[in-house]
């Protein structure tokens, strides 16, 4: 095998004794949840695409205001929402099998699959926080606030 090919997962000859016997049917609805969050991501993506690039003045119309208003919308936050949550998840749960296929070594393994928990957890937190505590018009604020704010 030439230096710039990776190795097909598990074409090493190397044991793997991974849950071996856990009985659990977690991988089976890890391979399952890949599937179904696919589609629905499919339609969540293009659609948000679709409203943000495409819709008016598309592009060209955002700005500060233009997510004010979106986030304004129970309707989009909900959207948003689940397109953050079936994203990092998904993304996350795809990263975790690679690290599984091809991190042979049960340390590097642990660690790298801790970091990937670590920084998926912070950034579904964060984001969550971001959509339900936006506040367009925050007191005090020190830029030039949207015209629909009221005057300070
Ligand atoms: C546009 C909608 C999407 C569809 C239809 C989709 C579909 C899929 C499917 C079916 C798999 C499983 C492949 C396999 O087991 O061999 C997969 C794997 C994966 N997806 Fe997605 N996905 C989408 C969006 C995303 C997004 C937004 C991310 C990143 C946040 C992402 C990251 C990954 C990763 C890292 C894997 C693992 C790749 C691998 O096993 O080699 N996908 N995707």
């Amino acid at each position: 095998m030439s230096a710039n090919t990776i190795a097909s997962p598990r074409s090493g000859g190397i044991k793997y004794n991974r849950n071996k016997g856990s009985g659990s049917n977690f991988e089976m609805a890890a391979w399952l949840f890949m599937r179904l969050s696919g589609v629905v991501l499919v339609v969540l993506i293009f659609g948000h695409l679709f409203v943000n690039l495409m819709v008016g003045e598309g592009i060209h119309a955002i700005d500060f205001g233009f997510v004010a208003g979106k986030w304004a919308s129970p309707f989009w936050q909900v959207w948003d929402l689940a397109m953050l949550w079936l994203a990092m998840l998904h993304g996350t749960n795809g990263v975790r099998t690679i690290i599984n296929d091809y991190a042979e070594r049960d340390g590097t393994r642990m660690t790298l699959k801790t970091v990937l928990y670590i920084a998926s957890a912070v950034i579904i937190v964060l984001g969550t926080l971001v959509i339900f505590t936006f506040d367009p018009c925050p007191a005090g604020a020190v830029i030039d606030l949207p015209s629909f704010c009221p005057a300070p």
